[in-house]
């Protein structure tokens, strides 16, 4: 595993917990966290045995942010051109972890705003602390999102709610994201990664080819018609007949039986 300079990474259980590391600057997403972003989840998506991760976590060191944003210092010194490589880099690391074939929770612990409510976005899900808030303020800078916000964010949570939260810039407390449906629960701040492990575990005790199957089909098939997208499910469906953990889970069900899932 390469060491990197603002990501903390720990691994345990088949469970690796990504901390963004600037709590000095909110966690903001500079060019360089994207890009040690890039590089650890292409590390972990290679790694080999326990070192493969089958969920990952995601979430902000300190005790008031996830993630505030894309870092508006660096930000402000940016030509157009600068820019869209920015916004490409974004785009990269928000794609890598849709791509990746691990379960990824977002554990939103404080601001998850700009940068931070679409990487949020990325993951396959969001349970938030007490104290979270969400939202999408770079109105307020003469800007837009850039890191996928104008697609994820309706994706999750409907039109009418993204484009308010958009055209507003006006933060969501956490409560009112669990009613939208932008988080899937919302915890005691001192509970967050607590329940978040307890649920990783869960999950990473299934059958990962299964899991990594149906993520890949739950993304893909989003954006396409009906019909199409139960062909993409049928044929992944498919592929799973005959792998180890298939073979394993339906024996360890007849056999009433303890099932023990190997990614193979
Ligand atoms: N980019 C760069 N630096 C940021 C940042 C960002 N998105 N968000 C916070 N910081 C920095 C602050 O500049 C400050 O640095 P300093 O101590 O060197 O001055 C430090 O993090 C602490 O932030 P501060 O604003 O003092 O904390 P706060 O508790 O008063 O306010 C926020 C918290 C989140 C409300 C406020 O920091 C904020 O509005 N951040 C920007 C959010 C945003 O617009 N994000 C979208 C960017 S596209």
């Amino acid at each position: 595993m390469p060491s990197f300079h603002d990501l903390l990474v720990e691994q345990a259980d088949n469970i690796a917990t990504i901390t963004i590391n600037r709590p000095d600057k909110l966690n903001a997403l500079n060019r360089s966290v994207l890009s040690e972003l890039i590089s650890l989840i292409d590390a972990l998506e290679t790694a080999e045995g326990d070192a493969r991760p089958r969920v990952v976590i995601l979430t902000g060191a300190g005790d008031k942010a996830f993630v505030a944003g894309a870092d508006i210092a660096e930000m402000s010194k940016m030509t157009a051109a600068e820019a869209k490589a920015f916004s490409d880099a974004g785009h990269a690391a928000t794609q890598a972890l849709e791509a990746a074939p691990f379960a990824v929770i977002a554990a939103v612990n404080g601001f998850a705003l700009g940068g931070g409510c679409e990487l949020a976005l990325a993951s396959d899900f969001i349970y938030a602390s007490e104290k979270a808030r969400f939202g999408q303020p770079e109105v307020n800078l003469g800007l837009m999102p850039g890191f996928g916000g104008t697609q994820r964010l309706a994706r999750r949570v409907g039109l009418g709610h993204a484009r308010e939260l958009i055209y507003s810039g006006e933060p969501l407390s956490a409560e009112r994201a669990l009613a939208i449906g932008l988080v899937n629960e919302v915890v005691p701040h001192e509970k967050l990664l607590e329940r978040v492990k307890e649920l990783a575990k869960k999950i990473a005790s299934k059958a990962p080819l299964a899991i990594a199957a149906a993520k890949r089909v739950m993304a893909r098939g989003f954006d396409q018609d009906l019909i199409g997208a139960c062909e993409l499910e049928a044929t992944a469906f498919a592929s799973l007949f005959g792998s180890e953990d298939q073979r394993e889970g339906t024996a360890a069900f007849l056999e009433k039986r303890k099932v023990v899932f190997r990614g193979r």
